[in-house]
């Protein structure tokens, strides 16, 4: 058997090969610029395969590609490859908002071009790109006269690793990503959503995702049979069973591999946004990012309730004492759940009403109140998944927002979707999404969305679309058996990859007794006021009630922190034990700590400072005697300065945390 192999250096400008000689398999290799990563095609016998390497190490070794159809033969085999063409592009661009203020790009990418050798001759390309940080494919049916619109029931990408790694994940289920992780070894995975992230033994870290998820439903990774080290794409269906309709041209979304020696690279990954088309919003001055405060945790816990009567948190006076202590304490956004028609009969296949408010609650006074204020109000639009319905009010709806001065929403689907039939992760919710993120942009609307789908980076695109939830937030603390304290160290590694997530942290009173005997917050004070560094949002809610935080000092935490930075660094981490996030904004560097159920110290250098400043560091951190279980509540406030040769020694209590301010001093 002839072996032809290519591997080229990567240059500016691409390089083209075309393809005339008919050896029975071809290899073509792309390096990352470092060149420790790099991703294999191979066409074997007229069969398209993958392959991805580390170091020279196999990573996932020889694994499948193309689709299977509806009324039309599979396109996955009897090609030969007509053309390679391999360039590079070293650049680097800003984005609206995000993690750090400049996102450097540089990979190589290479575009294959498969032609069937007989009837009915059908293209197919596979465009791979290769990063410092992972590397990634995609595939695209290019315009051709043979087709013109296809149905996916399958797409056969798999992911045949080598090794059984120790993997966390969150089952692969239609409809929901508010799961605790599993962390079990890879063979032992049935089916899982992703981010789906893992670790060898060696500490090679390795997360399976997708970036830029448009028109396309969600994949889940899936055990085939055989192979206890193969998983395979496998889609959310249409009621039909048919996974994606698609016109062609068309382009699949990135199918995603980061890769790093440690975990703490992982989240310092740029991959995913990378892979996303840039904005095409030419006017983004509408949109800020922002800390929030609202009437929510109050109906979690029961103080309140959402339906209008005798215990309804959204009236306009309680709205306005939110909007005065917003004001107040420099928070920029109020949310209000429970202000509109439609709570008093949930069902599923509800109608709210995204127009009109319960009697006791005034929504034009209320905004030109916070507008005088300076406070963003966000307006809650539960949809109960009745995404049909939402879709017919909401040019309406959004046109009333945007008339009345209103910039922001809280979107979410509790229940089972209408059009019935159709799943959360299915294609027909994740074209939803587009139309409305659209739509709200057109209304200058920000977006923070509720049981929707899987972040993918998106974005960058739509820099509208602030944050989202698809995963076990605070909420849960509320009315479950709670969050373990683990959870937290696992979700910075897994599920924040794709993404921002609305956790809804900073929940001080970590008892409520009052309102439930039962539940509580499964951390310390301190690790709460932590994870508002850790876990990212451009939308971050200070979650508790407002009479929590009054006269509290660590509420001076959350007054100052920013949610938009201009670099991030992780200090240390190890998944599901323990994460360090220090990020940056203007002169001063916020760092967040937190830890699962063991009580841990750390030793930082703070290398990272600049050595000509001066600075003061507000250490907010977890009592002497302090612990998650027994005495949660005990925190202490420490300044001291500090310079760059100084170095940081930590305490974190069992389930605990630290936050701290390093700020210049003049
Ligand atoms: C679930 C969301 O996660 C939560 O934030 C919201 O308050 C409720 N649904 C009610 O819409
Ligand atoms: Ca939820």
């Amino acid at each position: 058997m002839k072996i032809s192999r290519f591997s080229f250096l990567i240059l500016a400008s691409s390089i083209v090969f075309l393809f005339s000689s008919c050896s029975s398999d071809e290899e073509v290799r792309l390096d990352s610029f470092d060149g420790r990563n790099n991703i294999v095609f191979i066409l074997r016998d007229g069969v398209p395969f993958y392959q991805v390497l580390r170091d020279n190490r196999i990573v996932i070794d020889t694994s499948g590609l193309g689709f299977d159809l509806k009324d039309a033969p599979p396109l996955r085999g009897n090609f030969k490859m007509e053309q390679a063409t391999m360039s590079g592009k070293r650049e680097h661009w800003h984005p609206v908002w995000g993690q750090r203020s400049r996102i450097q790009d540089h990979h190589g990418d290479l575009l294959i071009t498969l032609k069937e050798q007989s009837k009915p001759y059908r293209k197919l390309q596979i465009e791979f790109k290769a990063f410092d940080d992972g590397v990634a494919f995609r595939y695209i049916v290019p315009e051709q006269p043979e087709i013109k619109k296809l149905e996916i029931t399958r797409e056969a990408t798999e992911f045949r690793f080598r090794e059984d790694m120790s993997a966390w994940w969150i089952p692969g289920d239609y409809d929901k990503h508010e799961f605790l992780y599993h962390h079990t070894p890879l063979s032992k995975i049935d089916s899982a959503n992703t981010p789906m992230t893992m670790e060898s033994a060696d500490s090679l870290c390795v997360s399976i995702h997708e970036a830029s998820l448009v028109n396309y439903p969600e994949i889940r990774l899936r055990r085939s049979g055989d192979d206890p080290l193969k998983l395979f794409c496998d889609l959310v269906p249409w009621p039909d069973g048919v996974k994606a309709k698609v016109d062609i041209p068309f382009k699949t979304p990135w199918r995603t591999v980061q890769l790093a020696s440690e975990a703490g690279k992982l989240i310092e990954s740029t991959m995913i946004l990378n892979l996303n088309e840039p904005t095409t919003l030419e006017d983004v001055s509408w949109i800020r990012p922002m800390k929030y405060i609202g009437i929510w945790w109050g109906m979690h816990i029961g103080k309140y309730t959402w339906k209008t009567g005798p215990k309804h948190g959204a009236t306009t006076a309680n709205a306005k004492r939110y909007i005065d202590f917003a004001a107040a304490n420099g928070i920029p956004g109020v949310l209000v759940e429970g202000w509109n028609k439609g709570w008093e009969n949930w069902v599923d296949g509800v109608e709210f009403d995204f127009l009109h408010a319960y009697d006791d609650y005034n929504l034009p006074e209320l905004t030109a109140y916070a507008k005088e204020k300076g406070v963003y109000l966000i307006v809650h639009n539960e949809t109960g998944a009745n995404a049909e319905w939402y879709e017919k009010q909401a040019d309406t709806a959004f046109g009333l927002y945007q008339k009345l001065g209103i910039h922001a929403i809280k979107t979410g689907y509790v229940g089972q979707i209408w059009p019935l039939g159709q799943y959360h992760h299915g294609q027909w919710m994740v074209n939803h999404q587009s139309r409305i993120i659209e739509m709200a942009a057109k209304h200058q609307l920000m977006v923070d969305a509720h049981e929707t789908v899987k972040p993918t980076g998106l974005e960058r695109t739509w820099p509208n679309f602030m944050s989202r939830e698809v995963a076990r937030g605070n909420e849960y603390e509320a009315w479950s058996e709670g969050n373990p304290p683990d959870h937290t160290c696992i979700l910075p590694f897994t599920r924040v990859l794709g993404g921002p997530f609305d956790f809804t942290p900073g929940i001080i009173g970590i008892y409520f007794k009052e309102y439930k005997p039962d539940n509580r917050i499964h951390t310390t004070l301190a690790k709460q006021l932590a994870l508002v560094v850790v876990i990212y949002s451009p939308f971050q809610m200070a979650a508790d009630l407002i009479e929590n935080y009054e006269g509290n000092p660590a509420f001076q935490f959350i007054r100052d922190v920013p949610v938009d930075w201009d670099d991030t660094k992780v200090l240390n981490g190890k998944i599901g034990d323990y994460v360090t996030i220090a990020r940056k904004k203007k002169d001063a560097w916020y760092i967040g700590s937190i830890t699962d159920e063991n009580a841990r110290e750390f030793n930082f250098k703070l290398d990272f400072l600049d050595e000509k400043i001066n600075y003061e560091a507000t250490i907010y951190r977890d009592g002497q005697s302090a612990d998650w279980q027994t005495n949660p509540l005990e925190y202490n406030i420490e300044k001291k300065l500090v310079k760059k040769d100084d170095e940081l020694q930590m305490k974190l209590a069992a389930g605990g945390g630290q936050a701290i301010v390093i700020r210049p001093v003049d």
